[in-house]
């Protein structure tokens, strides 16, 4: 049962007046709970259905009883208050919300709302635009003289984040917008919404799987957690859009109409959504939604629903707000897409790491026009809040159309034949125990690689395509491999070259495949010393730390006895781990507990006798080595890419945020923020005069 089914009383108006203040505490600290997870950790427990339902009962109770109506009442906050991460922002306009429609009756009396409020005659004719609500994070940016100056978080509607540096890697978002002068304000704050196609939200998600990563539960985390990253450089490599929908603070007026400031939006260079309408009435509205809904399915990224706005910006101003939602418009929600089915059974899965993930299989169910037989549990607690039982009728969702989740079960339909699910502290595949740190929501085998599970998904790892990328061996020739025995640790992966015979005898396989094979296996001894670092699969280091290490120790063995004497945490070599540029104690903690182990020792020293890692190019020792650059602004006799690489290949890091640490900041023309963020530190700016000389010299 959801939270609002739970809560919702028989009869609003015949609670007392000490129940429903009861009721309106309980439910002010659980929405903001919710807030907090879904806005300051990216990590939403419960659907947007559920949670909608707890805000309406919220709604529906202050209604009945206004006095009671708590000063930190959830209908009047939106959003959760900026992370301490980034610097703060008060926008100069509130960011609002939305109210939500759900039927024609909704819309009806929206449209009734307004034309009472206008006094309109009822032959005036009311305009509306009928446009996609985007899910993603919502940004107000501001331009100045035609220049992006700064950019900010949605926040608690008052007061956002500071994520202009990450927002200048968005390519969608133009760092100038080009007006004839008479139409250029001086002042144009221009919102929208930040989203990530569903298609690099499945590839991101496949990265981070590789990585040993937490996936992203929908684009719209993924949305927000690329954006909201302290090194705008990992922004910049996160595929993500822009559509513009709205203004902030305007100096001068550029339209009349909503529709024609849309498209005033799109001269200047912004994605405005094409399939927005122009409609006048209920009718009108209900069928853009239908048209939207029917789209929906075949677009490349999530909505969830479509946004009604009055057109006359004159209208729109006297219409004003209610509390933090504008009267003149409204958002008219999509069903999620949901469907029942039952719960066959629960399985154990072993990952890499030896995390076990409970998996519930479920009778096939079309959901959202995909077949889902499996769903994630996430972990033994979900099972537990959700009290899931093996035979029960569950209700399924597509959160953000992609990952199916288990909303909850129809205890209704229960009969009595339903079985509990005991999470097992025995690791399925090799039974040594599970064990689940206090504090910790997973539970993990403790057989590292003496567990066939494990072992099996490093060996996969080992091998995938951002590690070893071995031509030829996939995750399906490992498992057979590894059914018959030949390969029993890393290093036998290069040892099969002496199986090359037995391997072209294998079905469906031949000579020619086999030779293949073995010079695909071959040529990986010489991979660069990063790919080999990834690929053991040590907790927390993806790629970028895999290439910091490499260029910090220069050999695996350098690695790893410089981690095993860093298990001494007095020792030089602990704070010469610690003090590399982007490794905190946890990344480290999880380096010396791996080298720590024996048995991984004599992994890689067996994997040494196979392999001979080059160590990486050194960067040219320069007057810059070490030195952390930041660029801002147009360069005029390169690119910034080039300019970034040059930096790199001179042994400087190449930054796209300010901070105290920062060396020197490399402004080129019409630079904005950042020279600014730069002079207030003290850094050193260089135009790129001055950088060319420096380089040079
Ligand atoms: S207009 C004053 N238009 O929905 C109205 N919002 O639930 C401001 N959203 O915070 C918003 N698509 O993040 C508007 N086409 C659209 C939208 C849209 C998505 C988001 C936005 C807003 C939230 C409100």
């Amino acid at each position: 049962m959801n939270d609002a089914d739970r809560l919702r009383p028989d009869s609003i108006t015949a609670l007392e007046g000490t129940e429903a203040a009861l009721l309106l505490e309980e439910l002010a600290s659980l929405i903001s709970y919710h807030d907090n997870r879904y806005h300051g950790e990216d990590s939403p427990e419960i659907s947007d259905a559920d949670y909608d339902a707890v805000v309406a009962l919220n709604r529906d109770i202050e209604a009945a009883f206004p006095a009671l109506i708590r000063a930190d009442s959830p209908s009047v906050r939106v959003g959760a208050a900026p992370s301490p991460a980034f610097g703060k922002i008060t926008h100069s306009q509130p960011m609002l919300s939305l109210s939500n429609a759900f039927d024609k009756t909704d819309i009806d009396d929206f449209i009734a709302r307004i034309s009472r409020f206008l006094a309109l005659e009822s032959t005036e004719p009311l305009g509306f635009t009928a446009e996609p609500k985007i899910d993603g994070l919502s940004i107000s940016l501001r331009y100045e003289a035609g220049q992006l100056v700064q950019a900010a978080t949605r926040g608690d509607g008052s007061e956002g984040e500071d994520v202009t540096a990450n927002v200048m890697q968005i390519k969608d978002i133009p760092h100038r917008v080009t007006q004839s002068g008479a139409k250029l304000p001086d002042v144009l704050e221009v919102r929208g919404e930040i989203y990530m196609t569903k298609a690099d939200f499945a590839a991101l998600n496949e990265r981070q799987a590789e990585a040993g990563l937490k996936p992203f539960a929908n684009p719209r985390n993924a949305a927000a957690g690329s954006l909201r990253q302290k090194d705008a450089s990992i922004t910049a490599a996160r595929p993500l859009h822009f559509f513009a929908y709205a203004s902030g603070t305007i100096s001068t007026a550029v339209s009349d109409t909503h529709h024609g400031f849309l498209d005033y939006l799109s001269e200047c260079g912004f994605v405005v959504n094409t399939l927005t309408r122009l409609c006048h009435n209920a009718e009108e509205l209900v069928a853009s939604w239908r048209d939207i809904n029917t789209a929906r399915p075949h677009l490349d990224y999530d909505i969830d629903g479509v946004v009604y706005k009055v057109n006359r910006h004159d209208w729109q101003q006297r219409l004003g707000q209610v509390s933090r939602a504008p009267r003149w418009a409204i958002a008219h929600k999509f069903a999620a897409e949901q469907a029942e089915t039952t719960l066959l059974d629960i399985d154990i899965q072993v990952g890499r790491t030896g995390a076990l993930t409970p998996v519930a299989r479920l009778a096939p169910v079309l959901v959202g026009g995909v077949t889902v037989s499996n769903a994630t549990l996430h972990n033994e607690d979900e099972v537990r809040r959700k009290n899931i039982r093996i035979g029960d009728r569950v209700i399924l969702q597509r959160a953000g159309d992609v990952i199916p989740q288990i909303v909850r079960v129809v205890e209704a339909s229960r009969d009595g034949s339903e079985r509990e699910f005991l999470f097992p502290d025995k690791c399925p595949v090799c039974h040594h125990p599970a064990i689940r740190p206090d504090g910790e929501a997973i539970r993990r085998c403790t057989g590292g690689f003496t567990c066939e599970a494990q072992r099996l998904e490093r060996f996969k790892h080992f091998v995938s395509r951002n590690a070893m990328d071995i031509d030829g061996l996939g995750e399906r020739q490992i498992e057979l491999f590894v059914e018959k025995d030949w390969v029993r640790t890393v290093a036998d992966i290069f040892r099969l070259t002496a199986r090359e015979d037995d391997i072209a005898s294998l079905d469906r396989m031949g000579q020619k495949s086999a030779e293949n094979l073995v010079n695909a296996i071959n040529a990986a001894r010489k991979n660069e010393l990063s790919r080999v670092i990834f690929g053991l699969g040590i907790r927390q280091i993806g790629q970028a730390t895999a290439r910091l290490l490499a260029q910090h120790y220069l050999s695996l063995d350098g690695l790893m006895n410089a981690c095993r004497q860093a298990q001494d945490n007095t020792a030089s070599a602990y704070s010469d781990l610690v003090g590399i540029d982007q490794i905190g104690a946890s990344v480290a903690d999880d380096l010396i507990l791996f080298f720590a182990d024996d048995s991984h020792r004599n992994m890689v020293l067996d994997l040494l006798g196979e392999i001979q890692p080059p160590p990486p190019e050194q960067p040219e020792d320069s007057v810059i080595s070490g030195k952390i650059i930041v660029f801002t602004g147009t360069l005029t006799s390169l690119s910034r890419t080039e300019a970034k690489a040059q930096a790199e290949r001179l042994g400087a890091r190449v930054s796209g945020s300010i901070s105290a640490k920062t060396d020197y900041l490399v402004a080129g023309a019409d630079a904005g923020s950042k020279a600014r963020k730069a002079a207030e530190l003290g850094v050193t700016i260089l135009t790129e005069e001055n950088w060319r000389t420096l380089i040079n010299s």
